[in-house]
């Protein structure tokens, strides 16, 4: 059988290799995508961590979660209440499974629309040969001039503790939890520890964080740290930090855990259920590395340049399995922009306005620099502030939590960095990104006409607060 010849193989199918695959074969290269997710019926399950133990299952659990938090404890404000509610956790789990269906089912759709070839299996460089590479496809061999790797990455687990799945848990069990544990611990209190032990603890779990850093949330800026520690001490998460954790001992009954508080004292954790969630590595099992020599750093992460290029010609790596924030949408940007140089096109990714969020409640939303960040890089800056406590909308909503954070340069007033916890942050961000990649001053924004009664006011009045001028606080 003659070998498969492409222009461009992707190998994996997350955000950052499928959204690869169709840039490039919309820019009319021959195109294969190899991804070896299985679901629970060993078939295919395209879309990777994001889809299938990440972005999407986890937001549709904090949904639901946040539903029942609403039903209990805030719509009686607006007059609503009800007696005997209840939680369904299977049927509240099958929802979150049809979701990430629909988002499987979609990237087949889409692959079919594009033209892509779908190979389900694992991908592996098998040798580098006639100015390319031949790559095994699940059980076949393919070649191609131009390899894109977006292989992603694994949960990292505690030396010595693996995760079983059932009371040690990664991610992946984190979303498959079937019935609200009485007491949940958590080890890491960043993003996944903190979106994880909210659904649970909304559902009825006690739920305790144990941070090993002195410092909450340190990349976020302080003064929405600050805030958001405040609001989750009060909502019920007991989050513990600089305490160092130590022997871990799981059995029928739950998980201990010993460790080390903050003040140096002794101390054990009994928890029905464990979720580590102490980072990511990034994965390249099984890929072939050493078949094609190509290079990885000291944490095992693809070496690339700012471009995606690594050390081999016609290698390229993109997403969670090279430098960076691990961010589905920062793999899709890369993902386009690799796909755009293969054809020749002057592909970018902006790094300075990638957005984080953090799916809470109240949401956490930031894009640029944080003002502690700018303090210690020396640059002169004004910073803006605007509750929501003082917006119409959020007052209509109910939620009037948080504020939105304008950093602009002293001298130009562009806008360095915006800082949003409150309601729909992750919404309100994407308005501080155009601003930044358009490289908007404060005042840009400030005179820009937003619509009444929204959030977006805050936006606003935070970028007139720059300059001491707020209309409504
Ligand atoms: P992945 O999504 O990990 O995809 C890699 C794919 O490659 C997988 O399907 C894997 O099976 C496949 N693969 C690996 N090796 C091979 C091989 N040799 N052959 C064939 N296939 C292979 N990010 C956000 O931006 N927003 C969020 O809200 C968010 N929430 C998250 C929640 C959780 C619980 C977790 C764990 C992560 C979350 N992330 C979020 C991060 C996001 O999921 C990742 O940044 C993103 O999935 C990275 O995309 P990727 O394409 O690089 O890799
Ligand atoms: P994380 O890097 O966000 O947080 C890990 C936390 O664990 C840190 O605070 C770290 O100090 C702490 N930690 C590390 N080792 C420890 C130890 N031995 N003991 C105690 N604490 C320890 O990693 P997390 O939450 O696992 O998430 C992984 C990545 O997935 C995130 O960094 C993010 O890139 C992505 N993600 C993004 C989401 C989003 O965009 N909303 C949601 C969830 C995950």
């Amino acid at each position: 059988m003659s070998t498969k010849q492409f222009d461009v193989v992707v190998i994996g199918g997350g955000p950052g290799g499928y959204i690869a695959a169709i840039r490039a074969a919309q820019l009319g290269q021959n195109t294969a995508c190899i991804d070896e997710w299985k679901n629970d019926k060993g078939g295919p399950a395209l879309g990777g961590t994001c889809t299938n133990v990440g972005c999407i299952p986890s937001k549709a659990l904090l949904q639901s979660s946040e539903h029942y938090e609403q039903l209990n404890h805030h719509f009686a404000d607006h007059g609503i209440t009800a007696d005997n509610v209840k939680i369904d956790v299977a049927k509240m789990l099958a929802r979150k499974d049809q979701v990430v269906k629909q988002n499987n089912d979609g990237i087949v759709y889409l692959f079919k629309k594009n033209k892509v070839t779908f190979f389900h299996g694992r991908g592996s460089f098998v040798a580098a040969k006639d100015g390319g590479y031949e790559i095994k496809a699940g059980e076949e061999v393919i070649f191609a001039k131009q390899v894109i790797v977006a292989t992603g990455s694994n949960a990292r687990a505690l030396p010595g503790v693996p995760f079983d799945e059932e009371t040690i848990l990664s991610n992946d069990g984190a979303l498959r939890v079937g019935s609200t544990p009485k007491k949940l611990g958590l080890i890491g209190a960043g993003v996944i520890g903190l979106e994880m032990g909210s659904v649970w603890r909304r559902l009825g779990a006690e739920v305790t964080v144990l941070e090993g850093l002195p410092t909450f949330l340190g990349a976020v800026d302080e003064s929405v740290a600050k805030e958001a520690a405040k609001i989750f001490k009060k909502q019920g998460l007991d989050i513990q930090l600089g305490v160092k954790v130590g022997e871990i001992k799981s059995g029928k009954a739950g998980v201990s855990v010993a460790y080390t508080d903050a003040k140096g004292e002794a101390k054990t954790l009994e928890v029905d259920k464990l979720i580590v969630s102490i980072g990511r590595v990034p994965n390249t099992v099984g890929l072939g590395v050493e078949a094609v020599g190509l290079q990885l750093d000291d944490r095992g992460a693809i070496v690339v340049d700012h471009d995606c290029k690594t050390n081999l010609p016609g290698v390229w790596a993109i997403g969670d399995v090279v430098r960076g924030p691990m961010l589905a949408h920062k793999a899709e940007e890369e993902g386009v922009a690799v796909a755009e140089r293969i054809a020749g096109q002057h592909g970018h990714v902006n790094f300075n306005t990638i957005p984080w969020v953090i799916y809470t409640s109240p949401e956490i939303a930031w894009v640029g620099k944080t003002e502690q960040q700018l303090k210690a890089e020396g640059v002169a800056y004004k910073a803006g502030q605007f509750p929501f406590l003082a917006n119409g909308r959020a007052r209509a909503l109910g939620d009037t939590t948080g504020f939105v954070k304008f950093l602009a340069d002293a001298t130009t007033d562009e806008i360095l960095g915006v800082h949003i916890i409150g309601p729909f942050a992750s919404e309100l961000i994407s308005e501080a990104v155009v601003a930044m990649e358009f490289k908007a001053s404060a005042e840009d924004i400030a005179r820009i006409c937003h619509a009444h009664p929204s959030l977006s006011e805050a936006t606003k009045e935070a970028a007139l607060a720059v300059d001491k001028r707020t209309l409504n606080f």
